[in-house]
């Protein structure tokens, strides 16, 4: 099977983006995969700090496996925003693909020498371990949340986007292999309407940079500009709030529609079609499919 270094090369040559989606337990793995499984396309899951604690790190690091192995299907494992050196240390020797390093809240320099640490120890892993361990970081701040939020977070603003020159900077002094810019996304789904993504600076940071981009806070982005973005440099998009809510709301309803039901493999299903919903809709986007 190709590396997940060669899935994204392979998207980024075809024009598409790998789906990047979150999960916090078995169902909503269930959605994603079966959405991915009939267009056949790579997949990436996402583990943040607070999901892999509630599913369980070797869990989350099993789970995926399974599925690789039975199917022999490139499914690939990401711990998703880790908040320090230590935690993506422990992700990484459990046994995941790929790990974001997200500590924007640090001076630049600070998050350099911190990001730099994350990508070293992952090239001696690799080497020692013959993986290909990817390391991406966060430069620039698009909020915390993938929840439906009143307004847009504070500290969201074009001042707080990533410029070309910062990311160039950014990606030489700590070796990183994909990096996470902000460019007008914003973690979950703002109330009036997510602001527009500006694929012009996608353009420029990826011609600065020369390395993938990843495209977080994707829930609630319009279409075109999800299109547009791809376009221009970013290789895999971030989903997870858009499966929170298609989740949260179909299990509201079948619990509801069936108060005396308690056997939960009767009553989780439409939360899992729920999802598989949403996530083919967003692969065929990513992938130009119809
Ligand atoms: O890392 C996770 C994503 O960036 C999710 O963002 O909740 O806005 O889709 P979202
Ligand atoms: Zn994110």
């Amino acid at each position: 099977m190709k590396t997940l270094r060669e899935y994204i090369k392979e998207a980024d040559e075809k024009g598409a983006a790998i789906g990047h989606f979150n999960i916090s337990n078995l169902e909503a793995l269930h959605g994603i995969y079966n959405a991915a499984k009939k267009l056949n396309l790579p997949i990436i899951i996402g583990l943040s700090e607070g999901e892999e604690a509630f599913v369980g790190r070797e869990e989350g690091v099993a789970l995926i496996r399974a599925i690789r192995e039975r199917d022999n299907y490139p499914i690939f494992l990401n711990a998703d925003h880790h908040y320090s050196f230590e935690s993506v240390k422990l992700a990484i020797d459990a046994g995941f693909d790929a790990v974001v390093i997200d500590v924007v809240k640090l001076s630049l320099e600070e998050n350099i020498a911190v990001t730099k640490k994350c990508a070293e120890y992952a090239r001696k892993i690799s080497k020692k371990e013959n993986r290909d361990i990817l390391v991406e970081a966060e430069l620039g701040f698009i909020g915390t949340s993938s929840k439906v939020l009143d307004k847009l977070p504070e500290g969201v603003s074009e001042a707080t986007m990533t410029t070309p020159e910062n990311a160039k900077y950014f990606v030489e002094q700590t070796g990183i292999d994909l990096l996470a810019p902000s460019i007008g996304n914003v973690h979950g789904m703002v109330k009036s309407g997510n602001p527009r993504l500006h694929p012009e600076r996608v353009k420029a940071i990826r011609e600065a940079t020369g390395i993938p981009l990843v495209l977080h806070g994707g829930s609630g982005s319009m279409n075109e500009d999800f299109v547009a973005c791809i376009k221009e440099g970013i290789d895999i998009v971030h989903i997870n709030t858009e499966i929170r809510v298609a989740f949260t709301d179909a299990l509201r309803k079948s619990l509801a529609d069936n108060p005396e039901e308690t056997t939960p493999y009767k009553y989780l299903p439409a939360a899992v079609a729920a999802v598989e919903t949403v996530v083919e809709a967003r692969l065929k986007l990513f992938n130009n499919l119809k």
